[in-house]
């Protein structure tokens, strides 16, 4: 099969780029994970990337024209999807006029409840019954596009914010690449 490319951003961990790299390397997954972007040189996700020799590049968005040298690196790399993952950078309208192929998002709630920083205290404090992640198209509103997938959990009377994390991340390792299928099984 003919995969797209993809870029994956980052800023921190990268416990989902590692889990997107591995899924990567089925040869009916969709896509090669041919760049990695982090705008935070000391992220952790940096050394998946080195790891796997996949190309990275850090961004140093105090520079005015950070997102020209990104749509630029991309252009370069021919991609066609971007998957931000766990990436703590708005992406402006700018660039989502100037870069006009797909671009996703995972975030750590069930959309469209908790959208924004600080979900699992939030969710706890909002006594919440049910949580998850959702995948997501960005648009230029903070966790707002279409939704792709959701998936959920109950959450326990002992659960705490590492426990509602640790849950939901290994469901996000389900979630993102079940998207990323789901969106090129549907074009
Ligand atoms: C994930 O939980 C994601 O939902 C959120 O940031 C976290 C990134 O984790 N947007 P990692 O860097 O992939 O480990």
């Amino acid at each position: 099969m003919v995969k797209k490319n993809a870029c994956i951003f980052i800023s921190g961990k990268g416990s989902n780029l590692k889990n997107l790299i591995l899924k990567s390397r089925d040869y009916n997954f969709p896509i090669k994970i041919k760049l990695v972007i982090s705008n935070n040189k000391n992220a952790y996700g940096i050394f998946h990337a080195k790891k796997n020799s996949i190309p990275y590049l850090i961004v140093n968005t105090k520079l005015r024209n950070f997102e020209y040298l990104i749509l630029k690196s991309l252009k370069k790399n021919k991609i066609n999807l971007i998957c931000l993952a766990g990436y703590m950078k708005i992406i402006s309208k700018n660039f989502l006029s100037k870069f006009n192929k797909k671009i996703i998002n995972i975030h750590p709630s069930l959309l469209p409840k908790f959208k924004g920083l600080n979900t699992y205290s939030k969710i706890l404090k909002n006594n919440e019954i049910k949580t998850g992640c959702t995948v997501h198209y960005v648009n230029e509103k903070i966790d707002n596009g279409k939704i792709i997938i959701q998936k959920n959990f109950f959450i326990d009377s002992s659960d705490n914010e590492n426990t509602i994390k640790l849950k939901t991340q290994r469901l996000e390792y389900k979630a993102f690449p079940e998207a990323i299928i789901k969106i090129y099984r549907n074009f």
